[in-house]
């Protein structure tokens, strides 16, 4: 246990002064990628002109709260996120585009969910292969009204609801589910270019496929066997 939570305050600290190393040493505009020698910078103070912001596959395992007003873009994909602090995101009020795929989001779901409330301007979000189920997905996209791409690939959805937040989408990918119902009117006012429900074969929808109203949208991809 106590060496559980040793490791735990390491792993923070290490993140901290990671955080401070890369922001100092990448303070132009350029996306920088997270590297070793990053890692073992010694930070002196943070950079607030921050826009892109690569911690891909990097361990992290908790994220705290980011001082960087000015980011625009993080990506945080294939770490092994399970804890978002609600104040996490707090700074962050230029955030358009976040990728959390790959990581271990169905854990503390209403604690993350609070902490993504406070993005609600985002209009790329990436939630892709994190064990989500309705319950999750919704929460987490609660009051996201300005999405236009949204990645849900490899979760265990099996229902869109209406409470979804799907009706500014461009492009959603809902490939590799468990979706088993699509109500009638989950894309009516939507105007999807892309929409991808590749994946999802283990149902035949023939009903509720013959009463969805598809004409605003381009499907990429619908199960075969919906379609017979
Ligand atoms: C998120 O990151 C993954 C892994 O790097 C990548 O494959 C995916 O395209 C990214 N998603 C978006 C929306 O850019
Ligand atoms: C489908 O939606 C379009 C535009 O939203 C509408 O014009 C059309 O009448 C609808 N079709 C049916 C069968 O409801």
């Amino acid at each position: 246990m106590l060496r559980h939570i040793f490791f735990q305050f390491l792993l923070l600290w290490f993140f901290g002064q990671a955080v401070h190393g890369i922001s100092l040493l990448y303070h132009d505009e350029k996306w920088q990628p997270w590297n070793r020698q990053a890692r073992h910078t010694t930070p002196l103070k943070m950079d607030m002109k921050l826009r892109r912001l690569d911690l891909s596959k990097s361990f992290i395992r908790q994220l705290h709260t980011l001082g960087l007003p000015h980011l625009q873009q993080l990506d945080l994909s294939y770490n092994q996120l399970d804890l978002i602090a609600e104040e996490a995101f707090i700074n962050l009020a230029q955030l358009e585009a976040l990728n959390l795929s790959k990581n271990a989001l169905y854990n503390n779901v209403g604690r993350n969910g609070r902490a993504l409330r406070s993005i609600g301007g985002l209009r790329r979000l990436d939630i892709s292969l994190n064990n989500l189920n309705d319950e999750a997905v919704e929460l987490y996209l609660q009051n996201k009204f300005s999405l236009i791409h949204l990645d849900l690939t490899g979760n265990g959805i099996t229902a869109l609801t209406h409470n979804t937040q799907i009706k500014t989408l461009k492009h959603l990918n809902l490939e590799d589910n468990g979706i088993q119902v699509l109500y009638a009117n989950t894309f009516e006012k939507t105007s999807l270019a892309h929409l991808n429900l590749a994946g999802n074969r283990h149902m035949v929808l023939e009903e509720a496929l013959s009463q969805l109203n598809l004409s605003n949208n381009h499907l990429d991809s619908i199960p075969v066997d919906w379609i017979k």
